[in-house]
């Protein structure tokens, strides 16, 4: 017999509260007091900023890189980089961060959803086809929850059809496919600084790329257009104060990914043969940074819901475990399916360089909707420790046992 649940009136598993994850230690608080005591903040006045652009591409095997003030940022200046025609179709994932998205809408350019793969939740060279047509430019293959993309077919599709590919690697930090790091198989990589990634400067981005051309632009882009001497951009300048701390948070991105990885690879290896819950299938040659951990519930088998599931797995004692839900699918949200865009205009899909239909909202991936919502993500992170995953490992099983059919 299962011991009786927590959320039963039963023990819980774990009484004591998880590790808090501390990112910032005495170097960065240095590095800090180092720029501020130089008066020179802006990355115009300092060093840090060009020496990150500098070492963040080095430490990922790419040519350039071009800091920016977030994700969203740095999949803009790709997007703007690329100077590409309006009214474009961008195909991406529909599960993903608004920030994925924001970029191709402000350069007029249109989102296309692809549906996802159900075992890994990432978009396949399949379903990027399947939503291709004659207006599409560019992909941008999300690395969600820190799983590579299965890159050779989409990068062959890409070729094939004489597309762009972005890598939105914003989750997936120094993740792997093949031998090579996310962010240097695309024409270029985006990367985001945001407090809960795997390395962070509170907010910031980064966009590599090994094209001497497209490095130039994105810099212009980045900065003013060049004050408009190329063309139009943004001021996406990232602080001197930010990229003395994502120097330092460089040094230790090694250290947090393997003890991710190992925690994550811990936990698999105790819920492997469950019948009412799986752990993440890693793609072959793939090396997972685990941004969050995906539980994937196997809801035939469960007598109860996601969320009755999670509350369980809280009450055990796991606050950090989170049941996903279908309207988190970005093309579900009401500025996509209400067009809210430039003002009333209509625009991007008014605008006479598109004038298609294009409709967002429910139904549009129907294995995203049927499969997302059978997922936990549970926000394991590099202070957790082997006791630690052990604990979860055991509330899991606990929860598995009692609510399997
Ligand atoms: C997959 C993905 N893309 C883009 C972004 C945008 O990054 P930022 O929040 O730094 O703008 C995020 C942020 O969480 C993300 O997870």
């Amino acid at each position: 017999m299962p011991g009786k649940l927590a959320i039963e009136g039963g023990k819980p598993v774990r009484t004591k509260p998880f590790p808090p994850r501390v990112q910032m230690g005495p170097e960065e608080e240095r590095a800090v007091v180092e720029v501020v005591r130089s008066n020179a903040l802006c990355r115009l006045n300092g060093t840090k900023v060009k020496e990150l652009e500098k070492k963040f591409p080095e430490h990922m095997g790419s040519k350039h890189g071009i800091a920016s003030t977030s994700g969203t940022s740095a999949i803009h200046v790709a997007l703007g980089a690329a100077r590409l025609n309006p009214g474009g179709e961008v195909i991406t994932t529909p599960i993903t961060d608004t920030g994925t998205v924001i970029p191709i809408l402000m350069q007029n350019l249109i989102p296309v959803f692809a549906d996802v793969d159900p075992l890994t939740c990432n978009t396949t060279a399949e379903t990027i086809e399947e939503a291709m047509t004659d207006k599409t430019v560019a992909i941008i293959p999300v690395h969600l929850w820190g799983q590579p993309c299965d890159m050779d077919p989409i990068l062959e599709l890409a070729e094939r059809n004489g597309l762009w590919v972005f890598e939105d690697c914003a989750q997936a930090h120094d993740a792997q496919y093949k031998g090579k790091k996310v962010g240097t198989m695309g024409d270029m990589g985006c990367f985001s600084f945001q407090q809960s990634k795997h390395m962070t400067t509170g907010d910031g981005g980064m966009t590599i790329t090994d094209d001497d051309e497209l490095a130039a632009a994105a810099a212009a882009f980045a900065l003013k257009g060049n004050y408009f001497d190329v063309f139009v951009g943004m001021n996406y300048r990232m602080t001197e104060l930010q990229g003395a701390v994502a120097l330092e948070q460089l040094k230790k991105l090694e250290g947090v990914v393997e003890k991710r990885r190992r925690n994550a690879e811990r936990l698999s290896g105790r819920i492997s043969d469950l019948e009412g819950a799986r752990p993440p299938h890693v793609i072959e040659g793939a090396k997972h940074v685990y941004w969050l951990y995906p539980l994937f519930l196997k809801p035939e088998n469960l007598k109860v819901d996601p969320k009755r599931f999670a509350e369980a797995l809280q009450a055990e004692g796991a606050p950090f475990v989170w049941p996903k839900s279908s309207e988190e699918l970005v093309y579900a949200k009401p500025a996509l399916t209400q067009k809210r865009v430039f003002g009333d205009s209509g625009c991007p899909w008014a605008c006479r360089f598109y004038g298609r239909e294009r409709w967002y909202g429910p139904g549009l991936c129907k294995t995203a909707e049927a499969t997302l919502p059978n997922v936990l993500t549970l926000a394991m992170h590099e202070c957790f420790t082997h006791d630690d995953i052990d604990d979860i490992a055991e509330a899991i099983v606990k929860v598995e046992a009692n609510y399997r059919k």
